[in-house]
């Protein structure tokens, strides 16, 4: 069924993608953006120019016209669906405070105004980050594999502190306002014409992938689970990992993880099948059915 949803961060390099595949299913998008979309995308969906680290300009948002027409429709729909991407997608692009400061009030923002005008879903760009290796002051580990949801999380860097905050926030509207909000930890974005440069990376210098947990996100593959994250209903606040199936290498899981981590430091939680990804999408397939269309292996030709 067709459906009116705010995306926010449309602009950038996932929510490209996102609107195409929204715009495909046959959903309305309005997107909430600093910059301006580009062509030919541009000419199917407004972007409101909204800064969202002002509450002020959130509200109205959630409360604007899809579309510029002369007249206005008289009455418009609520959106049934935030899917809320923007902010500072790593560190160091702008003072450490600054990437707290954006990064935490655009989504409190989002989350409030959405849980107070009626809002039922909410869906949230979190990271892989969180666990704390991607930007650690030195070489971190995680505490286990395959690396789960459940896990605690306690980054020290500025940018997953920010995402840690976001699903708190994400969390505590959850429970009072009985909505939906689900929090997707991202890998690192791959798209279509980044898989030679980045898998060629990858496969040839595996310890020092580490760092992205040896995971990778496809971007349209990406928008596909943002897609079933607005059809699922009813399960209140939840944390996906938002990654692909299979590792970033030729070699089996268990292998490249006993070549590259010292002895003694890995604990496996469970048996990971031959190939699967160190950060496991399981969670992702059992409650939302997610089934990948982009697996790396079809697009890197150098191997
Ligand atoms: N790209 C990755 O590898 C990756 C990995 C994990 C998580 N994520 C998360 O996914 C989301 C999207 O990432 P991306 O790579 O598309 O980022 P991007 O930088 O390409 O896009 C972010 C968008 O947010 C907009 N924005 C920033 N501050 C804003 C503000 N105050 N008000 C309104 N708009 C604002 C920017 O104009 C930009 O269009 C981010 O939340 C990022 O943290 C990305």
């Amino acid at each position: 069924m067709s459906k009116r949803i705010i995306v926010t961060g449309g602009s950038g390099k996932a929510g490209r993608h996102l609107i195409e595949y929204l715009l495909s299913q046959g959903h309305e998008v309005l997107n909430l953006d600093l910059a301006p979309l580009p062509p030919p995308l541009n000419q199917h969906v407004h972007t409101l120019q909204t800064n969202l680290a002002d509450a002020g300009q959130v509200y109205s948002a959630l409360l604007s016209h899809f579309k510029l027409s002369e007249p206005f429709p008289a009455s418009e729909p609520r959106p049934d669906a935030v899917i809320h991407l923007a902010g500072y997608a790593r560190n160091m692009l702008v003072p450490d405070n600054e990437t707290f400061r954006v990064n935490t009030a655009a989504t409190y923002n989002i989350v409030e105004a959405a849980c107070r005008l009626g809002i039922k879903k909410i869906v949230l760009a979190s990271s892989i980050c969180v666990y704390g290796v991607t930007y650690a002051d030195g070489d971190v580990d995680f505490p286990s594999f395959p690396v789960e949801e459940e896990v605690d999380v306690n980054p020290m860097d500025v940018y997953s502190l920010s995402k840690v905050c976001s699903e708190r926030i994400g969390r505590s509207f959850a429970r009072r306002f009985g909505v939906d909000v689900y929090a997707l930890r991202i890998g690192p974005v791959i798209a279509p014409d980044e898989y030679e440069t980045a898998f060629a990376g990858y496969i040839g210098d595996p310890a020092r992938w580490k760092v992205h947990g040896w995971s990778y996100t496809d971007v349209r593959d990406l928008a596909k689970m943002c897609s079933l994250c607005i059809e699922k209903t009813g399960l209140g606040f939840q944390i996906f990992n938002a990654v692909n199936d299979s590792i970033t290498n030729q070699i089996p899981t268990a292998e490249l993880l006993q070549q590259t981590l010292p002895e003694g430091t890995m604990t496996f939680t469970r048996e990971m099948g031959k190939y699967e990804a160190p950060i496991s999408n399981r969670k992702m397939k059992e409650l939302l059915g997610f089934k990948e269309d982009h697996p790396w292996q079809k697009y890197y030709t150098a191997g």
